[in-house]
C-alpha cells in the first residue's frame, strides 16, 4: 500500500498548549482550531486541546463539527454570522459570534434575548488599521455602548497585522485597542496571536488566541521553534518506491530540469503535490532520511518526488521525512517561498493519519 503518512504527536500538542499556559498565566486560552486544526486534522487535535477554555474558528460549519464530535466548550466564531438565519443555530449550540459589521449588529440584537439567556459573549472588533475586519476607532466606542446598554457582555477584540515583526503599525494598533478599552471600561479584552503572546506580555488581558505555536511551528521569520520552547506536532513522511542509478548527464523528471553531473543513487518517494508537498520551481528542498538530508532533484510531481540518496543507506520501504522533528516545516516553507502555516493547511485528504 502506498506509505504517505501524516503523524499527529499528541503530547507535543499539550506541550505548546502547556507554553501558553506557561506565557499567559492569568489569560483563558481560545486555542484557534480553524482550517482543520491548520491542517492537523481537527479531531485528533481536540481531545489534545481538552484543557483549552474555548476554541476559536472561522465558520460556523467549523464550529458544528466541533459540536459533533462532542466537544461543549466555548467556541468563537472568529468572523461572526456571515447570515442571520445562522443566528438561531449559534445560540442553540452555544456559540459565541464576533460582530465586525453594522449587519451582525442589527442580527445580534434581533435575537438578544436568547443569546443573553444562553450567558454568551460578544466579541467586538476592532479595525486598528489592518482594515479586514472591525469596526474604527470612530464607531466602536458608540456599538459597545449600544450592546452593553442592550444587557450583552462585550469583549473588545484586536489582531495584530504584524505581530511577527517591528513594524510602526503595531503602536498604533496598541493605543487604539487601548483607548477604547480604557473609555469602555469594564470590559473583556483580547489581542494576543501567537506571535503577540509572546512579544506581548503586557497585553495577555482577558482571552489568548495562539494559533501556529500549538502546532509547532513559528509565527516569526527570525524566531525558530527551539527559541520558542515549541515541539513540531506534525510529521509528514513517505517511504521509498524505487531506486535507480543514473549517470552523470542524466535527467530527471518532467521537464528534464536537473542533469546529473556525476553517477548518483535516486530514491522514488511516494509523495507530491497531489499530498500537499510544495512544486515551487525555484526551490531547493530536501527532506530527513534517519538524520540526513537528501536534496529533493528534478520537478516535484503530483504523486512522487526523486531524491538524491548517493552514500545513503537506503532500500525499498525506508521512511523519508519531508517535515516534523527532523525538517521542520518552517525551514521547507522558507525554501518554497511561503510560510509553516500554508504548507500545514493545504495538506490533502490523500495522506493517512496517524496520532502518536
Ligand atoms: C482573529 C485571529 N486570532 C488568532 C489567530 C491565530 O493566529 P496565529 O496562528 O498566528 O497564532 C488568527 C489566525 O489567523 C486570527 O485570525
Amino acid at each position: 500500500m502506498r506509505q504517505a503518512t501524516v503523524y499527529i504527536d499528541r503530547a507535543a500538542l499539550q506541550y505548546n498548549l502547556n507554553r501558553v499556559r506557561q506565557l499567559a498565566p492569568t489569560a483563558k486560552i481560545v486555542s484557534m482550531v480553524k482550517a482543520n486544526a491548520y491542517g492537523h486534522g481537527v479531531k485528533d487535535c481536540l481531545a489534545a486541546l481538552q484543557d483549552s477554555d474555548a476554541f476559536g474558528v472561522a465558520c460556523l460549519q467549523e464550529a458544528l463539527e466541533i459540536r459533533e464530535l462532542g466537544f461543549q466548550q466555548p467556541i468563537t466564531l472568529i468572523e461572526g454570522v456571515f447570515t442571520e438565519d445562522e443566528m438561531p443555530i449559534v445560540i442553540e449550540q452555544n456559540i459565541e459570534i464576533v460582530v465586525h459589521q453594522p449587519e451582525q449588529v442589527t442580527w445580534l440584537i434581533a435575537h438578544k434575548d436568547a443569546y443573553i439567556s444562553k450567558n454568551l459573549k460578544v466579541w467586538v472588533k476592532l479595525n486598528s488599521g489592518m482594515n479586514r475586519l472591525g469596526f474604527k476607532l470612530e464607531v466602536i466606542k458608540e456599538v459597545i455602548q449600544q450592546l452593553k446598554s442592550a444587557g450583552f457582555t462585550c469583549v473588545l477584540a484586536m489582531h495584530f497585522a504584524n505581530a511577527d515583526a517591528d513594524h510602526p503599525l503595531n503602536d498604533e494598533q496598541i493605543r487604539q485597542f487601548l483607548e477604547v478599552k480604557n473609555d469602555c471600561a469594564p470590559i473583556l479584552a483580547s489581542c494576543c496571536n501567537s506571535a503577540a503572546i509572546y512579544k506581548y506580555p503586557e497585553l495577555h488581558f482577558d482571552f489568548v488566541r495562539p494559533g501556529i505555536m500549538l502546532y509547532g511551528a513559528t509565527p516569526f521569520a527570525d524566531r525558530d521553534i527551539y527559541a520558542l520552547d515549541l515541539k513540531p506536532v506534525m510529521t509528514f513522511s513517505a517511504e521509498i518506491i524505487a531506486l535507480n542509478e543514473i549517470q552523470a548527464g542524466e535527467q530527471v523528471g518532467y521537464g528534464s530540469t536537473f542533469t546529473a553531473d556525476k553517477a548518483m543513487q535516486l530514491a522514488i518517494v511516494s509523495i507530491g503535490y497531489g499530498d500537499g508537498y510544495p512544486r515551487a520551481f525555484f526551490a531547493q528542498n530536501f527532506v530527513a532520511i534517519k538524520g540526513q538530508k537528501a536534496a529533493v532533484v528534478g520537478r516535484v510531481a503530483m504523486d512522487m518526488i526523486a531524491i538524491d540518496v548517493t552514500g545513503l543507506d537506503v532500500q525499498l520501504g525506508t521512511e523519508v521525512e519531508l517535515w516534523g522533528k527532523q525538517r521542520l516545516v518552517d525551514d521547507v516553507a522558507a525554501a518554497n517561498g511561503t510560510i509553516g502555516y500554508e504548507l500545514l493547511c493545504r495538506l490533502t485528504q490523500r495522506p493517512d493519519r496517524k496520532v502518536i
